[in-house]
């Protein structure tokens, strides 16, 4: 099989026409590139879920806010484009970013609420360049399903979100986070840590960890697991932390006392890399 490679969005537009016409299901992954393991999983979940899979590489500028890490982030276009063709997808779409947003472009997809919560607070505007851009890719590759991990738990609450708002006919598949072999949860920004703030980082992990343990020991006072993780996530050489929040994993609306399902997600700046996990605590 031959790996299609379209930067126009009419083309892509186009192809996606003929899957759908010829009676082919399209699964479509979007990515920023520099794929790892965890983009692969998310692929291999989209085969076994469709005849068609369509993956896009671009960098979005619009979620990066003006002191983010848009220009320094990595990007392998040879490497992607051979993991894509070993991971037997059919199309990776990959517009520039004139494609994108060309002179004059001034829509803005916005979820309102879900939006305000955990990474919403500290990178205002984020979730409206993810919005729009997915809203523009959706439109650009046509799929049936789409697939996005829940390492980005927030990412994935607000997608569903605008799908139902715009009654997108778009079934949205969240995917399990995948880890490396001690436990850090996989991202392209991991490949910013030095080897001391790579140790630290498993502080994001351990705090899942540790607050499965302080619920399945009847704990369900919020303010304990918050001071626990505080303690531990300090305890960690190079740490900053931006929030260690438990929420409804619904509306992400912060909760002081547990109940039967909750969402710890906390988001923790190491060095210069900001990370984030979350696990959802239910009995
Ligand atoms: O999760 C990502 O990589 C990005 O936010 C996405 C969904 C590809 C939109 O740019």
């Amino acid at each position: 099989m031959i790996l299609k490679i379209i930067e126009s969005i009419s083309e892509m537009q186009s192809e996606a026409d003929s899957f759908r016409m010829a009676g082919k299901t399209i699964s479509f992954v979007p990515t920023m590139g520099f794929l790892h393991e965890g983009h692969l999983e998310l692929m291999k979940i989209a085969k076994s879920l469709s005849d068609k899979v369509i993956i896009s590489i671009f960098v979005n500028p619009t979620q990066f806010g003006p002191n983010e890490d848009y220009d320094q982030y990595p990007r392998d276009k040879e490497g992607d484009l051979k993991k894509a063709a070993q991971a037997k997808v059919d199309i990776v779409f990959m517009p520039t970013t004139n494609e994108m947003y060309p002179d004059r472009y001034q829509t803005k997809v916005q979820v309102a609420e879900v939006t305000q919560h955990l990474c919403g607070k500290s990178r205002v505007g984020h979730f409206d360049g993810v919005c729009t851009v997915v809203a523009k890719l959706f439109n650009s590759t046509k799929p049936h399903i789409a697939i996005f991990g829940k390492k980005d738990y927030q990412q994935l609450a607000v997608i569903r979100q605008m799908v139902i708002d715009l009654n997108l006919d778009i079934r949205i598949i969240g995917a399990e986070t995948v880890r490396e072999a001690d436990g850090l949860a996989m991202s392209s920004r991991n490949k910013y840590l030095n080897i001391g703030e790579r140790q630290s980082a498993l502080c994001l992990k351990k705090g899942l960890d540790l607050a499965r343990q302080i619920f399945r020991n009847g704990e369900r006072d919020g303010s304990v697991f918050l001071h626990a993780l505080e303690e531990l996530v300090k305890a960690h050489s190079f740490t900053e932390i931006n929030y260690i929040t438990i929420c409804d994993p619904l509306t992400l609306e912060k909760i002081d006392i547990l109940g039967d399902k909750n969402l710890l997600a906390l988001a923790v700046k190491v060095g210069e890399t900001r990370l984030i996990d979350n696990c959802l605590l239910k009995v």
